[in-house]
């Protein structure tokens, strides 16, 4: 028997950095993010009698992950059929429809498909009843953190253990990456996750975090975008900064990033709105747009896009 299953992307708006248990992956703040319904990633299993094992699900458009990143796709099938209580083996295949590695959360949708996936397998296969949403979000966590809020949509927010959707408005916000690289990442954001401890800016993240995600509830819940904004974008450069002052720094900001960060800050000024704008542990700049909002981002598209500009 065979079986697939399709999980979203999110972007995170105030970010999980840091980690209070590494095995379980629980965060040292609660985060929030944006559902991404066009960035997905798709597992199918198909039952073995072998071990478990991993191919690309696409035949024309393969993709291709590391030995270790299969590994840890493999590790996190068995915590699940551990923690289900089942014995067998399946090959694994997956495929996602945006590049891997480079800051487009692809570790979000591929655990939480794979999650979404094993259980229903393991279901099916015993005889047993599927395992609520909740549960599904909490094994899909011990695998990747961000993918958690995967389960929600449109808005999600994590807190240590619980992960729920928020009644938030703007339930459709036009998104974009503009991605300025697609090349793997040096630092992975399981390494990210240990090396922002030790910047001087890690004393007080947390209240920060924690400060911003309430300013940004209230701001959205109060249609007040451009104070959301600002807070986003205070928090993503929040972010960036641990990463520059950790005790080895390290960067996935390039020149392109910042030039465009420059054109998007001025954009705002000049039009006194935009996009929300927000990076993650990658060189991409990810934009949401209200839906009223089309024009201007179609003004943004024709300024500062060009053809060599990828944009997902
Ligand atoms: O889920 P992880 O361990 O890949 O962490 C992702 C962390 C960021 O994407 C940088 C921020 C976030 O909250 O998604």
């Amino acid at each position: 028997m065979s079986y697939i299953a399709t999980a979203p992307s999110n972007i995170a708006l105030i970010k999980y950095m840091g980690k209070t248990n590494a095995e379980l992956n629980l965060p040292t703040n609660a985060s929030l993010s944006y559902t991404l319904d066009h960035l997905t990633s798709t597992v199918k299993l198909t039952a073995t009698n072998s071990n478990d094992s991993w191919q690309p699900l696409d035949a024309d458009k393969p993709i291709k992950l590391s030995a270790k990143a299969q590994q840890r796709f493999l590790n996190h099938l068995h915590k699940i059929k551990k923690q289900l209580n089942y014995q067998g083996h399946f090959i694994v295949q997956s495929s996602n429809n945006f590049p891997l590695g480079c800051g487009l959360a692809s570790s979000a949708s591929s655990f939480a498909a794979l999650t979404k996936c094993a259980v229903n397998a393991i279901a099916e296969e015993t005889q047993q009843p599927l395992i609520d949403i909740n549960s599904q979000a909490d094994l899909s966590r011990q695998g990747s953190g961000s993918s958690c809020r995967s389960f929600f949509k449109p808005w999600a927010l994590w807190q240590g253990q619980q992960v729920k959707a928020l009644d938030l408005p703007y339930p459709h916000l036009l998104h974009q990456v503009i991605v300025l690289s697609s090349t793997e990442k040096t630092i992975s954001s399981s390494e990210a996750h240990q090396l922002v401890a030790s910047s001087p800016a890690f004393e007080g993240r947390v209240a920060r975090a924690e400060s911003r995600l309430q300013s940004l509830i209230q701001a959205l819940a109060a249609l007040d975008w451009s104070s959301a904004y600002q807070i986003c974008w205070d928090e993503f450069i929040d972010m960036h900064h641990l990463f520059q002052t950790a005790s080895t720094p390290f960067d996935y900001m390039n020149n392109e990033s910042r030039a465009l960060l420059d054109k998007l800050q001025t954009f705002w000024q000049q039009h006194g709105s935009g996009p929300i704008v927000t990076m993650d542990a990658g060189p991409n700049i990810h934009l949401l747009y209200r839906e009223q909002d089309a024009a201007l981002k179609a003004e943004f598209e024709a300024q500062h896009l060009t053809g060599k500009h990828h944009v997902l």
